[in-house]
């Protein structure tokens, strides 16, 4: 049957992709009237608003309306009730790029020059810009929070080793191919339609409504698709949306805000950059005893998804390793910068590069392989609990180890590439693996809800919507395919549509890799119901009993004895209509057997881990500081995958976006804290060239979930990406050639030619 579970089906707006038909909302039609908004944006990263005057803006060509925060007829907040994210800023300025007021006119090149015009004075304070000046000050989003177990202290101590070191990871721009972009349109009495390239249409209907004052009902928000978000869409389009829909409330017309990639990318949030301080204790073996580390982030300006981002990396510093005496201490730093976010990981990857650090220089320390000591100190029987109290089970890790080092060759390579770095003065290569571990869940268990709504027509075509999105990682068809299973119809029955808080209200985000999790069981529910329905009627039309109505094949076969008849499914959908059956069904799902407590951080916030492993070989130009990543090996888990096809496309993306942010993407701000690096001339993504060479990709077979995931598959938006922590890794194997190899080495990300230069001189020195 055309795309069942578990097929290679294509993603269902492929071809559309790939032509260019598919649309994205600035393609939709405008209706007559359409107007469109420009951001008016702070020059200064911290200051008092003492001057906005927008007299010239108002009076240029084609302006319409102009707006600030006291248009605003609802609360001027963009966040939920206490938090402070203000549309628009009044009175106090907190970083270079803030919106302080909207310009509506008649075309988008008139709204953007009348921004210009804007006048602004800011009676400048003193910024913090590092993550360093505000741990000194004490300067926080939100308190620290601790993730402990055992005593540390007392097992560092007592440590026949120790090792501290210190080190940092760079922030990451999500360079969604679409940019930010809202539409509003306004209905009869105040009612609004927002179409939004949102991750989180729940949101954008709460913000809207909560910036406009009036009941989520009033405010329908509407996503077909978004031209990719890897997280930078959760938060961030909520607030483009809410302008669009101030704006569109305000002037009585359809109004259309979208930002210019230089405008995106000094506007909203990016990936948190970390800096790390940590103390790890060890015996001769190279066994980890206690680890007691500092997890510092970036946060920004304010507090956004930072609290949880911060709660991920503090459950994922263990990564794949059992560490019986545990500490991991975690600052939300606040400073004079855009508000960082979610982004695919979600302080995973912050997270895990903390043992991998501290592994290569115990390796050093003790003069042995360092991925003999990773595998040492796996998680396994007996040494299975997490430090907030969660079992590893079903622990692919000593699986996915042992494929990634046979499929890589490993024994071979590493002896090739020590005999070419011998003789080799200018040129090094280096190899590196890596262990994963993921937990799959939102660490907030309300947030891991989701519905969905199924409608069959008497033709037996099919409509599906749920509350996820789909931002091109291939939800809509995945979730298309548990529907085509329950009712055994090709998948070309099944047509997905757009996502809307007017269908299936009160979602979560699509978001920490759940989508499929969660709207696939959701629409497995509302199918079900359905179908049970189908069975009952026809089970009394035909006289047989409900286990001799069988589904296959687009058909309904009554396997009663004596009797083969078969009807089309849509001849069984138009018999159930005559006889008044219902066709729709709304189905709900919720993630079994988690539970979290945030402030003792102890639980068991992931319904499952996804493991995998990886192994990248790199060459550097000690001359240069140039780096490539030569060759990649990965195995990954999607246990039982829903979709080979799209799995195998997200493993790969995943892994080359984790590449950018460990070696060439690398955001810069002056030292007025205004970012410099805005486009792709100055901020550099990964290429098609950038991709390894030799890319071999596997998916983890025979490894379907334990756990009563949606046909025993597992997420894989995200995990992979974690997997390119390799590539980092097999760096500082390559700055170590360079050396004598018993100094170890310090490489920030991400690995630009700059760093890995100073790298080597370290070692050289
Ligand atoms: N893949 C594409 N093509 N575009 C995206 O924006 N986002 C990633 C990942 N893969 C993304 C993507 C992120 S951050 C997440 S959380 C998951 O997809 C979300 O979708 P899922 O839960 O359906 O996997
Ligand atoms: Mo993904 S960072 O959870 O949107």
């Amino acid at each position: 049957m055309k795309g069942a579970v578990h097929s290679a089906a294509r993603h269902d707006s492929a071809l559309k992709h790939v032509t260019g038909q598919a649309l994205y909302i600035d393609d939709m039609p405008e209706p007559p009237g359409t107007l469109h908004a420009a951001l008016v944006l702070s020059p200064v990263s911290a200051g008092r608003l003492a001057k906005l005057d927008l007299s010239a803006t108002a009076a240029a060509p084609g302006v319409v309306a102009t707006l600030i925060a006291a248009d605003i007829p609802g609360r001027n907040s963009t966040a939920g009730p206490g938090k402070e994210e203000p549309l628009f800023a009044v009175d106090r300025v907190e970083f270079v790029g803030q919106p302080l007021a909207m310009v509506v006119a008649d075309t988008l090149d008139a709204a953007r020059a009348a921004a210009e015009r804007a006048v602004i004075e800011i009676e400048e304070t003193e910024a913090i810009l590092d993550v360093e000046t505000a741990l000194a000050r004490q300067a926080y989003v939100q308190a620290p929070s601790t993730l402990r177990r055992g005593d540390p202290e007392a097992a560092l101590k007592s440590a026949p080793h120790r090792l501290s070191a210190e080190f940092t990871v760079g922030g990451q721009e999500h360079f969604y191919l679409e940019g930010q972009v809202a539409f509003a349109l306004p209905g009869e009495d105040g009612d609004l339609v927002v179409h939004s390239s949102t991750q989180h249409p729940t949101e954008v209907q709460h913000v809207c409504a909560q910036l406009l004052g009036c009941d989520f009902n009033r405010v329908t928000a509407i996503v077909r698709r978004l031209g990719g978000g890897f997280g930078g869409k959760e938060s961030n389009a909520s607030w483009v949306a809410g302008a669009a829909a101030l704006a569109a409330h305000k002037t009585g017309w359809p109004v259309k805000l979208r930002l210019p990639r230089e405008i995106d990318m000094i506007a909203t949030g990016k990936r948190h950059p970390f800096l790390y301080r940590y103390t790890v204790g060890f015996d001769d073996e190279g066994r980890v005893l206690a680890l007691d580390a500092v997890l510092a982030a970036d946060a920004g300006f304010s507090l956004d998804l930072t609290p949880g981002v911060i709660a991920r990396a503090l459950t994922h510093a263990d990564n794949a390793y059992w560490i019986p005496h545990f500490r991991a201490a975690g600052y939300a730093c606040k400073t004079n910068k855009q508000s960082n976010t979610a982004f695919r990981g979600f302080g995973g990857p912050q997270g895990v590069v903390v043992m991998e650090d501290a592994l290569d220089r115990i390796a050093c320390h003790l003069g042995r392989d360092a991925n003999e000591l990773r595998a040492l100190n796996f998680y396994c029987a007996g040494r299975d609990e997490t430090p907030y109290g969660q079992k590893v089970e079903e622990n692919h890790l000593a699986r996915c180890w042992a494929e990634v080092k046979q499929g890589g060759d490993f024994e071979r390579r590493r002896a090739e590439i020590d005999a070419f770095n011998r003789t080799s003065p200018i040129l090094k290569r280096g190899l590196g693996l890596f262990p994963l571990k993921f937990g799959i869940s939102f660490n907030l268990p309300h947030m891991n809800q989701t519905g969905a709504l199924v409608h069959v027509y008497t033709d037996g075509s099919i409509r599906l919507n749920h509350g996820g999105t789909e931002m091109g990682q291939g939800l809509f068809i995945k979730v298309a395919q548990v529907v085509a299973e329950v009712f055994k119809v090709e998948v070309d029955r099944i047509r997905p549509s757009a996502t809307s808080t007017a269908e299936v209200p009160n979602t979560s985000p699509t978001a920490a890799s759940t989508g499929s999790d969660l709207n696939g069981w959701a629409a497995w529910e509302a199918a079900n119901t359905i179908k049970g329905r189908m069975i009952a009627f026809a089970s009394e039309h035909f006289g047989a009993a409900e286990s001799e109505i069988e589904f296959a094949d687009g058909n309904v076969r009554i396997a009663k004895p004596g009797s083969n008849q078969v009807v089309s499914f849509g001849e069984l959908a138009k018999l159930c209509w005559m006889g008044r059956v219902s066709l729709s069904a709304t189905g709900f799902y919720k993630t079994p057997k988690i539970h979290w407590d945030a402030a003792a951080m102890r639980g068991r916030p992931f319904f499952y881990f996804s493991f995998g492993a990886a192994m990248a070989e790199v060459a550097i130009d000690t001359l240069t500081g140039e780096s490539r990543v030569l060759r990649a090996d990965l195995v990954q888990d999607c246990g039982a995958s829903l979709n080979p096809a799209i799995d195998l496309g997200q493993i790969e993306g995943a892994f080359v976006q984790g590449q950018g942010w460990f070696t060439c993407e690398e955001l810069w701000w002056d030292a007025k804290g205004r970012l410099r690096t805005v486009g792709p001339s100055t901020y550099k993504i990964p290429g098609s060239r950038d991709a390894p060479a030799v890319f071999n990709v596997k998916m983890l077979e025979n490894a379907p979930s334990r756990e009563a995931t949606i046909f025993r598959s597992k997420a894989v938006g995200e995990p992979p990406l974690l997997l390119a922590t390799a590539v980092w890794t097999a760096l500082k194997d390559a700055i170590s050639a360079a050396g004598d190899r018993k100094t170890a080495v310090r490489l920030d990300a991400p690995a630009t030619p700059e760093r890995v230069l100073a790298a080597i001189a370290t070692v050289k020195a």
